[in-house]
């Protein structure tokens, strides 16, 4: 009901509308109206009162609620299941323990901060309060185990293309780090859990550093770090740009799971490579070997070249890559 109150006032958006519209659109009391209303001012929305005029919206918090992302939603299965969360120890490991309960693909946890966010190999993830987009996609599709890693690509591709959409143009250090100017804006977890031949369900964790100050930044992340609103040099609305790659992801993931075609996203995975013609290092088990980007084949494989000519194609989570002359 709080939630449909809140739709009204956000259609109306600067006028007032009357207790006994609302009353008599909800079928409801407008002593509920009242309540609720209270309630939502409580979740910090401003809303001004006045006796014989009604209700009308000021502002709306700062929060990554299903209300405040629905408007920027245009998808039919992703997040149109958001659960939000003030604090969790991390989405990716709430999201595990949903999983099994959520019978429909695409449900997305949202958390304002993590506690205990968790990175690639055993790293953790800073998430502050209010300043990122930490985000657990719960995905169930009929696939091979064995190309659950795409999901992170498609997840990439969309990321670099909701930021696009709001004139940030940022790049893809294969297989699932967002960069701009050789720094991390964003990081992607894909976690899963499976039979030899059939998912359980996988989960993409997406970690963007949104609106992080520089000064926010742990000392031991500044050089490796930094985030979108320190590259643009302004705010940036995070309900927005998680409506714009979650509209992104459902795309090229129906076209993945229902076609197919994962062509769509390893193409802007290409596009947007930050490695490909570059000189890079491959880390496998603290060994540091060099070697050049070439490509990234149609299984998601970034193919390199040693410098005696010798060419392998690498797997995702196998190696680590850092570009030469880079500290990421
Ligand atoms: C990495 O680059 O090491 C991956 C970072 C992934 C961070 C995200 S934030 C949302 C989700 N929940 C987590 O605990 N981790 C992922």
């Amino acid at each position: 009901m709080k939630s449909d109150i809140l739709e009204l006032l956000k259609n109306d958006k600067n006028d007032f509308i009357s207790g006994q519209y609302i009353s008599e659109k909800l079928g409801v009391t407008r002593t509920a109206i009242w309540k609720h209303i209270n309630q939502l001012k409580e979740d910090g929305y401003e809303i001004e009162s006045i006796s014989n005029k009604g209700y009308r919206l000021v502002s709306s918090p700062d929060l990554l609620t299903s209300e405040e992302i629905k408007p920027y939603l245009k998808t039919a299965l992703i997040g149109r299941n958001i659960l939000h969360f003030d604090s969790l120890d991390s989405t990716n490991v709430k999201a595990k323990q949903l999983a099994d309960s959520l019978k429909v693909d695409g449900a997305v946890i949202i958390s304002e901060e993590q506690t205990s966010g968790k990175g690639r190999l055993g790293r953790t993830w800073v998430s502050p309060k209010y300043k990122g987009i930490w985000m657990s996609i719960i995905l169930k599709p009929d696939l091979n185990p064995m190309d659950a890693v795409k999901l992170t690509q498609i997840a990439a591709a969309s990321v670099v293309n909701g930021c696009s959409e709001l004139n940030i143009d940022t790049l893809i250090k294969w297989p699932n780090d967002i960069v701009i100017n050789h720094k991390k804006v964003c990081g992607i977890l894909t976690e899963m859990s499976a039979e030899l031949t059939r998912i359980n369900y996988i989960i993409v964790g997406i970690g963007i550093n949104v609106n992080i100050d520089e000064a926010e930044f742990p000392e031991s992340l500044k050089e490796t770090a930094t985030s979108l609103k320190i590259e643009v040099k302004h705010k940036i609305s995070r309900q927005e740009l998680i409506g714009r790659i979650l509209n992104n992801f459902e795309y090229l993931y129906l076209e993945f799971i229902n076609n197919n075609n994962i062509k769509a996203s390893l193409d802007i995975c290409r596009e947007k490579s930050a490695l490909i013609n570059n000189n890079i290092i491959v880390i496998n088990r603290d060994k540091n070997t060099e070697a050049k980007a070439l490509d990234i084949d149609e299984g998601g494989r970034l193919l390199i070249e040693y410098p005696d000519g010798r060419q392998e194609y690498l797997i995702s989570g196998e190696v680590s890559i850092r570009g030469k002359g880079s500290y990421i």
